[in-house]
């Protein structure tokens, strides 16, 4: 059955794969209507199709978020209110700091930091219009475990995420007396397209996953998009600023090599 619509209203960047598409379906079956915002315009067709079942509660919308002028024009078409924001987009490139190149490395910064950055500030005024005292508007930014425990060949991807939950906090006190609650989330290793796609040693660079946590196997998209429904939820009310691990128990200790 087709759920009813709510009225709320998102906007979810990196919605063509992942854990954005992930959130998106959630939205949609909480009864939100998703602006789902993705530079990959062939798979968000594609997603666009798997969703309609929700009809056109899901928009789909080509946006490159490391753009200024194009996320300017995706935030212009999202009408005037929104009740919440996503980050999702983000690119993960791998190589020793040595070796990384300047393209990768500005590409990662301006993916997930920069991108990151004008997404919320370009939503920014539509969350403040959609927010009340009771219904504070909400945004939930995509950092990683990178950004609590960096790992090697990955640097630039942990700068970026480090910078995330910096943006992150200072966000949180500059909107909360807007009505505007900013966290993220810190995921460990979550079965998607990106982690796949460095999963081949012939391909990594020597990039390894943080692989299998100490709960014993890697994420689904749905363990973090779970979290991410709290922090959208009324039992979050009072929560702002926070970097919520979603790893496992990943990064909780140190297990040396060999341990049982
Ligand atoms: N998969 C993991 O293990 C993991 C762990 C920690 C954090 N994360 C973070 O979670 C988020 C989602 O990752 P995922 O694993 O679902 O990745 P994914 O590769 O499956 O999806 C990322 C999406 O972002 C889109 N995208 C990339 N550049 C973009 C741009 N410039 N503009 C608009 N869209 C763009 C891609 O087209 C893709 O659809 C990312 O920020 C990622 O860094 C992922």
């Amino acid at each position: 059955m087709i759920p009813t619509g709510t009225g709320k209203i998102a906007a979810v960047t990196g919605a063509a794969s992942g854990i954005g598409q992930a959130a998106c379906r959630r939205l949609l079956e909480a009864g939100w209507t998703v602006f789902g915002l993705d530079v990959a315009q062939v798979r968000l067709d594609a997603v666009r199709d798997d969703f309609s079942q929700f009809q056109t509660r899901f928009r789909p919308v080509v946006c490159d978020v490391s753009d200024a002028v194009s996320v300017g024009a995706a935030f212009a078409g999202a009408g005037d209110r929104l009740n919440a924001l996503v980050c999702c987009a983000g690119v993960l490139r791998t190589a020793l700091l040595e070796n990384m190149t300047v393209e990768d490395f500005d590409l990662v910064l301006n993916t997930n930091l920069r991108g990151t950055f004008l997404c919320a500030q370009k939503a920014l005024p539509l969350l403040r219009h959609a927010a009340t005292a009771e219904n504070p508007s909400r945004v939930v930014l995509l950092s990683s475990i990178a950004a609590l425990r960096p790992k090697i060949v990955s640097g630039a991807y942990a700068a970026s995420k480090a910078g995330v939950s910096q943006l992150c906090r200072v966000m949180a006190a500059e909107w909360a007396p807007s009505g505007v609650l900013v966290n993220a989330l810190a995921p460990g290793t979550v079965d998607t397209p990106m982690v796949r796609a460095v999963s081949n040693p012939a391909e990594s660079k020597g990039y390894r996953p943080s692989g299998v946590s100490p709960v014993g196997r890697i994420a689904q998209p749905d363990d973090v998009v779970d979290v991410m429904m709290f922090l959208l939820s009324d039992a979050a009310r009072y929560v702002t600023g926070t970097t919520i691990p979603v790893d496992g128990g990943t990064q909780a200790a140190f297990i040396p090599p060999g341990s049982p």
